[in-house]
């Protein structure tokens, strides 16, 4: 930056000396006589001697500024880059104070994820990890750009979850800018490490069920933000429930059913296709024939 003031002033400097030594035209001033008759360049001398002198000088300048202007212009990306560079760096600054602010009581200091109260009870809602957001969702077919979808849930939150609507558009506290900043914040916070998918051995499908999804489903499967499950085995088959466990239903405008295999690590849960089963198997086992008439299901049913 400094090397193209320098260059800039120079050029400027040059500029105006050439200005007047063209003005001056080499004359000599002389006080008493008027400026027509004061003795000037010959014919001759104009012809040869001062108009080559021009041409120089205008040779000069013409090299000058195609070395200048090309080399500058080359400069102007890098230039530019380095501009974007720091207001990005200032972003994530601001994006952290917001997040400290914000968000860290649920998801914790650095993002590495905490808990909520639960909106249905007692227990606690796990709030998750922002640093692995990245790795997570890479391969998730329904997420084509973890930008926008980090942004898009920011903005609107999951309803019926703990996680509340940030975005002004959607009349949360966040102007446009302080989501951006924490957007930033979160993307430039990723981490490489990656769950891999568990079996989960020692756990039977009911306890994976209570462990993963009774807080969505309800613990008698009568739906709470999720929808009631006591009759999905009459709605879909086994293969289509194991497919909907692996990957998830990504609900753009709400809250999304998460994918427990294709890079969706809910509360660090990864499971294999045995253990998805195990959670079928379970599901099966409890099935009514019908949504229940809980209120708790109300939340699942007004949307
Ligand atoms: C009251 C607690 C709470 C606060 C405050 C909160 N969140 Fe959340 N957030 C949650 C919970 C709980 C979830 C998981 C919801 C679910 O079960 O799908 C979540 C989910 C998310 C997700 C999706 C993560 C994923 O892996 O899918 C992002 C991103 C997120 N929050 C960002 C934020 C940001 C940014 C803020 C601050 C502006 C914030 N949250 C404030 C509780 C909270
Ligand atoms: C954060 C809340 C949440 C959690 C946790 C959750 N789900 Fe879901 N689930 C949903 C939502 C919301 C939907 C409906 C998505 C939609 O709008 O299509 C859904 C849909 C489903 C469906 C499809 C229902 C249908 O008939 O369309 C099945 C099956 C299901 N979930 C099973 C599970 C199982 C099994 C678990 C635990 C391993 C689980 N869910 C954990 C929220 C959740």
């Amino acid at each position: 930056m400094t090397g193209t003031t320098v260059a800039v002033a120079l050029l400027a400097l040059a500029a105006a000396a050439t200005l007047v030594f063209l003005l001056r035209g080499g004359r000599r001033p002389s006080a008493d006589v008027p400026p027509v008759m004061r003795p000037s360049f010959s014919d001759d001398q104009l012809e040869r001697r001062v108009l080559e002198r021009y041409m120089a000088w205008g040779l000069v300048l013409t090299g000058f500024f195609a070395l200048f202007l090309p080399g500058y212009f080359l400069q102007e990306s890098h230039r530019l880059n380095e501009e974007t560079d720091s207001f990005f760096v200032e972003s994530v600054v601001r994006g952290e104070e917001t997040f400290t602010t914000f968000c860290a009581e649920c998801h914790g200091a650095e993002g590495q994820g905490g808990a909520a109260p639960s909106p249905y009870g007692n227990e606690s809602w796990p709030a998750p990890n922002l640093t692995t957001i990245a790795v997570r969702y890479e391969d998730n077919e329904n997420i084509a750009d973890i930008e926008e979808f980090v942004r898009t849930t920011i903005e609107q939150g999951r309803p019926g979850t703990p996680m509340p609507t940030w975005g002004a558009a959607y009349d949360g506290p966040l102007d446009d800018q302080q989501v951006t900043d924490i957007v930033n914040w979160i993307l430039a916070n990723q981490v490489a490490d990656q769950a891999q998918p568990t079996a989960a051995a020692g756990q039977s499908g009911e306890q994976l069920f209570m462990a993963n999804c009774a807080k969505c489903h309800g613990e008698r499967l009568q739906g709470v933000v999720g929808p009631p499950l006591n009759d999905e085995l009459e709605r879909h088959t086994r293969k289509t429930i194991l497919g909907i466990l692996q990957n998830g239903i990504y609900v753009p405008t709400g809250t999304p059913m998460p994918p427990w295999q294709a890079g969706y690590t809910y509360e660090g849960a990864r499971y294999t296709d045995g253990a998805l089963r195990r959670i079928i198997d379970y599901v099966e086992s409890r099935q009514t024939g019908g949504g229940s008439d809980e209120v708790v299901a109300a939340t699942w049913r007004d949307r």
